[in-house]
């Protein structure tokens, strides 16, 4: 009788306790930021191991390749002067001194092939031939590159390798070419593996060191098969000069950005995740957006190349191109691509591991208004005890002794950028 009248008081008191609590902890959970249980990626260590366990890496590409390529601000219109003028700037303007090394003659250099079937150069846009260009290039102490297309035609229509691949390898090392990009249009049916394979081969056949970049716009996944072919490949479809969005065959830097950034783990050293070449200083983007652009792509361990006009730059273009300390993020030896740890909206907050085990810690706001970031250092992986030294790289300020979180107001479209120290 007793038992009949307390049980269903006993639930309704309960019921009367818990519901609420239910309900402040869901509120909580609403009202609490989510930066640090947010781990978006996935773990390296589960990744499937290459295909191809026989091939051995060239050894090239130990850091992310450095230098400057023509099509982003040239297209096809690029001549021997276009290459002159570029190799005379880098050497001279302090771009070679702080580790822009290759020079790329990307499309449309291309002549006809000759009566054995060997490539010739457009004598008309090239007069004084690619040998004597190639000379030029190396006398300033920089290197050579050039581009050709694993199908039939080049994207430009030019001739491209397809069946001539050994050729075409020997005829490049003759003009002492350093650097093929090697593209993928008019390629059909043909397998892309097998078509960098066969490339790759050619160019250790012919003995000379030549960096490969596969440029395959991360159509066939080459992060799963291509770190002992090349040493770099395009994960996307041509960067344009805009902040996001795609355009055409093109996307915005922001929109590349985010179909980079899950690939972090297949980067390493010899083998880099490419996502194009830079659009810094061509014009369409402002200051803030191209040191945004810019930073993340030292944070992404991304190839540095150049797409500007190296021999006329703004001095903001310049002392984006030239900042010594965010080069030094992007080449890092340890060689770790660098990613978002956290994402609120349009705030987010990104890590790069250094080899002296320090962290490069980036705020992003990619919102149109100014936002307040703040990162603590379980994003960094770290207790909140640990002191590190911080240098804010864009504003060159030493921050002093750091410890369990820090935080800056961003403008829009721009980034803070700090290297931690231990
Ligand atoms: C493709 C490539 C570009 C450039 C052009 C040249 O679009 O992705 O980077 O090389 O071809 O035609």
């Amino acid at each position: 009788m007793l038992r009949r009248v307390l049980r269903p008081l006993a639930v309704a008191m309960l019921r009367r306790v818990l519901r609420p609590l239910a309900v402040a902890m869901l509120l909580l959970q609403a009202a609490a930021p989510v930066f640090a249980q947010e781990v978006l990626d996935t773990d390296p260590n589960t990744l499937a191991p290459s295909k191809d366990p026989k091939r051995t890496a060239n050894g090239l590409a130990q850091t992310p390749p450095m230098g400057w390529n023509s099509w982003n601000k040239f297209g096809c219109n690029v001549n021997e002067d276009v290459i002159r003028k570029t190799a005379d700037a880098i050497a001279s303007n302090g771009m070679k001194a702080a580790g822009y090394e290759y020079i790329v003659i990307d499309d449309c250099w291309h002549g006809t092939r000759d009566a054995n079937g060997f490539i010739t150069e457009d004598r008309t846009r090239f007069p004084g031939g690619l040998t004597v260009l190639g000379n030029y290039i190396h006398a300033k102490g920089l290197k050579f590159g050039i581009y050709s297309d694993a199908g039939t035609k080049t994207c430009g229509g030019r001739p491209g390798s397809q069946g001539h691949e050994y050729q075409d390898a020997l005829q490049y090392a003759r003009w002492g070419v350093d650097y093929l990009k090697y593209d993928w249009c008019s390629t059909g049916v043909r397998n892309a593996e097998e078509a960098y394979a066969t490339m790759a081969d050619a160019l250790r056949a012919t003995g000379r060191p030549i960096l490969f970049s596969l440029c395959e716009w991360g159509n066939s996944r080459p992060w799963l098969w291509g770190e002992k072919i090349g040493n770099m490949w395009r994960t996307t479809g041509d960067i344009t000069d805009k902040w996001e969005g795609k355009h055409g065959y093109s996307w915005g830097v922001a929109s590349i950005v985010d179909l980079n950034e899950p690939l972090w783990p297949f980067a390493g050293p010899g083998h880099w995740n490419d996502p194009d070449m830079l659009e810094v200083g061509n014009g369409g983007l402002t200051d803030a957006e191209y040191r945004a652009h810019f930073s993340l792509w030292a944070m992404m361990a991304a190839p540095l190349i150049a797409g500007n006009n190296v021999a006329d730059m703004t001095q903001a273009t310049r002392d984006i191109l030239l900042n010594r300390d965010v080069i030094a993020v992007d080449q890092d030896p340890l060689g770790v691509q660098g990613h978002r740890v956290a994402r609120v909206g349009k705030q987010e907050v990104w890590v790069k591991p250094m080899a002296d085990g320090g962290r490069v810690l980036l705020l992003w706001n990619r919102g149109d208004k100014p936002t307040r970031i703040v990162a603590d250092w379980a994003m960094l992986g770290l207790p909140a005890s640990v002191k590190m030294r911080g240098r804010n790289v864009w504003s060159h300020k030493d921050l002093g002794q750091l410890s369990s979180s820090y935080q800056s107001e961003v403008a829009p479209h721009d980034v803070i950028m700090i290297v931690l120290g231990i």
